[in-house]
């Protein structure tokens, strides 16, 4: 498919935002991809063109019925001046993969990556060159029907549009405080806990938005039938970095298979470290703390990386992990993930593109 290019005039152009104020997601860049779907056409009219309102019916299915899901990955300005993307291919994946649990149409992996990599050239001046900034890339589906019936939409956008962000956390790689919830729940057993669609994070947000409100930065989530089992923190993945060996959730069908969780296994093996992918039980990671066998506790995700955990509240009672201090293994990961991204460092897995 041909992407039609409706451009902005260079002197129309919006001003790029001071680094210092990035924060995340809160500027957009001038130009957007879209493409439209029916069931008489499939994927058509792929276009670049200027950042701008979507035409929606108000009785769009996403807007009644949350038939959407997005990604999330990043472009780095390297130190060499070569723009990088980290694994976009898994993104493309599990795009597909969230749009065939939410049964909409697929993508085609292989285009859509291009057009992706066409918008980021065209956008490149605002991919900050600061170390920690960069450019978030959001691919989003949305199902555009108007219809209140509750079924598959017929007619869908797909679209990207990119934020140059800094931290995720206003914390940045330094610990944050957890609040442990056994009231809410982020997914259950045969939902959509793992794919990537925006229900869960609405329903994520009265439990974060308590937990911000007794001074804790994010919650972390067990599972729903026990309240036992840990399961994610916050929009990441968990790891539990114990004596004698890294542990985090198995993917249970209720934990999003992230791509930072997926690299970190991966690098930690390489390391010599034991990693299992197992069931962790709140109780363990309490005594862990309490006998010093458990050495550092951290969250994996695109837009933070590595965030470490400092504290964990649970039922009254708060714990501090590593002194609440950074731990080697969590800065370790991050540099090594970081020095790839923004090519000081040769990556040995292709994860770079
Ligand atoms: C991530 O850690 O990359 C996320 O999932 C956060 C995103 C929803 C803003």
């Amino acid at each position: 498919m041909e992407i039609n290019l409706e451009l902005v005039p260079k002197e129309r152009r919006k001003p790029k935002p001071d680094p210092k104020t990035l924060g995340f997601g809160r500027y957009f860049t001038d130009h957007m991809f879209i493409m439209d779907y029916d069931r008489d056409r499939g994927w058509h009219n792929p276009r670049i063109c200027p950042y701008q309102p979507l035409v929606l019916d108000p009785a769009a299915i996403v807007l009644h019925y949350a038939q959407t899901i997005f990604e999330g990955l990043k472009a780095y300005l390297g130190v060499d001046g070569r723009v990088r993307l980290f694994r976009p291919k898994d993104n493309m994946a599990r795009m597909n993969r969230s749009a065939r649990r939410m049964v909409m149409p697929e993508i085609n992996e292989t285009f859509a990556l291009e057009a992706l990599i066409e918008l980021v050239r065209l956008e490149r001046e605002w991919i900050p060159s600061e170390r920690g900034a960069s450019l978030y890339i959001r691919p989003t589906m949305i199902g555009t029907q108007a219809t209140l019936g509750v079924k598959p939409s017929c007619s869908y956008y797909y679209y990207v549009i990119l934020s140059p962000v800094g931290a995720y956390y206003a914390e940045g790689f330094n610990p944050v405080k957890i609040y442990v919830t056994d009231r809410y729940v982020r997914a259950v057993p045969g939902g959509v806990g793992d794919v990537k669609t925006g229900g869960n994070y609405a329903a994520s947000l009265m439990a974060s938005e308590e937990a911000k409100a007794k001074g804790f930065t994010q919650v972390l989530w067990l599972d729903a039938k026990e309240r036992r089992f840990v399961e994610e923190v916050g929009t990441m993945n968990i790891f539990f970095y114990f004596e004698d060996e890294l542990v985090t959730p198995e993917l249970t069908g209720s934990i999003l298979p992230g791509i930072t969780r997926d690299s970190v296994i991966k690098l930690a093996r390489d390391w010599g470290i034991p990693v299992a992918e197992r069931r962790i039980s709140i109780e363990e990671v309490i005594e862990g703390i309490a006998t010093g066998r458990l050495k550092e506790c951290f969250g994996t995700g695109t837009a933070a990386v590595i965030s470490p955990v400092g504290l964990l509240r649970y039922q009254d009672q708060e714990y501090v992990i590593n002194g609440g201090q950074t731990g080697p293994l969590a800065q370790r990961l991050f540099n090594e993930l970081t020095a790839y991204q923004y090519g000081e460092k040769e990556d040995p897995y292709g994860w770079i593109k």
